[in-house]
């Protein structure tokens, strides 16, 4: 596809607050208005998929707007562009019809083999220009662009010379792709490694941010993770603060994966992102682990450079 083709195309509307359609709200959503803006559907759990889950996918796009977000594209890989895959995205996407479709920078594999894990990139030249080649396949077999975000980081590579913001940056001028900015996952990758999460979150290209992303990580001593299981802390509502400033507002959804609260409770949570461009920021404290603090010394030089 000519990349002038996709220009037109990033101008996706600002869809507002929304959530992740999750099998244990089916019921409830069944039968009550979605309240939600949007929805946002882990596209895997919905390929292949022909029985109650698509019903209520069914029944919820029909209402609101519904955006796809995989996690097993592996755009990061090796291994040659699944075909398949996109072929059974595209079939999803030919009965959603949504808004975009994104997907994480990392590998989830190598080999044919599907590790579930979102996988970090060595950060450099070479592997940029890896990926943006791949990224222009994929834009041009689902003839739209693609919507990137970045994943949550638990190593880095000694041999990484860019920036992931950067990279981003980089990725999105060579290809046209957009940005899903999950500010959770700068602020767990930013704890981690060890760098200012509002220089990130200051230089990659606001035009291209599509999409935003919150969630409540968990502090596990020296280290964070991304679990998606409580409500969202103060500084990672100060930092989406920032961001929609940045980007003069961009659609919004609050992802929770575990321990997953009633749709009302979750609905809250939610709307707090309104207080918060109100200038009103919960002091939610950071989730710490119920297990003790791991200290293990090799995790620990796990989490700081892998050759
Ligand atoms: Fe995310």
């Amino acid at each position: 596809m000519n990349k002038q083709e996709l220009l037109p195309r990033m101008g996706f509307p600002n869809l507002g607050l929304g959530v992740g359609l999750r099998s244990q709200h089916y019921d409830y959503l069944l039968q009550h208005d979605p309240e939600a803006d949007w929805f946002e559907i882990i596209t895997e759990n919905y390929m292949d998929n022909y029985g109650f889950g698509r019903h209520v996918l069914e029944h919820i796009r029909n209402q609101r707007p519904v955006v796809m977000h995989g996690v097993s594209m592996s755009i990061g890989s090796t291994d040659p562009i699944n075909r398949n895959y996109l072929k059974k995205l595209q079939e999803l996407a030919d009965f959603v019809e949504p808004v975009w479709i994104s997907d994480h920078l990392c590998w989830t594999g190598v080999a044919h083999t599907n590790t579930h894990d979102l996988l970090p990139l060595p950060l450099t030249e070479e592997s940029l220009k890896h990926v943006a080649d791949r990224v222009l396949q994929v834009q041009d077999i689902l003839k739209r662009p693609l919507i990137l975000e970045n994943p949550s980081t638990y190593l880095e590579f000694t041999h990484s010379t860019i920036s992931e913001w950067d990279f981003l940056s980089e990725l999105t001028r060579l290809t046209d792709c957009g940005l899903l900015l999950d500010v959770n996952n700068v602020f767990v990758s930013a704890t981690n490694h060890g760098f200012d999460p509002e220089i990130y979150i200051r230089n990659i290209p606001h035009h291209r941010v599509v999409q935003m992303h919150l969630a409540g990580p968990t502090d596990c001593g020296f280290y964070l993770v991304d679990t998606h299981d409580n409500p969202v802390p103060q500084r990672v509502w100060e930092l989406y603060k920032l961001a929609q400033e940045l980007t003069d507002g961009v659609s919004t959804l609050l992802e929770w994966d575990a321990n997953i609260p009633d749709f009302p409770e979750l609905i809250q949570e939610l709307h707090r992102a309104k207080d918060v461009m109100r200038g009103e920021i919960p002091a939610t404290p950071l989730f710490q682990s119920r297990h003790e603090a791991v200290s293990n010394p090799v995790s620990h030089q796990l989490i700081q450079k892998y050759e």
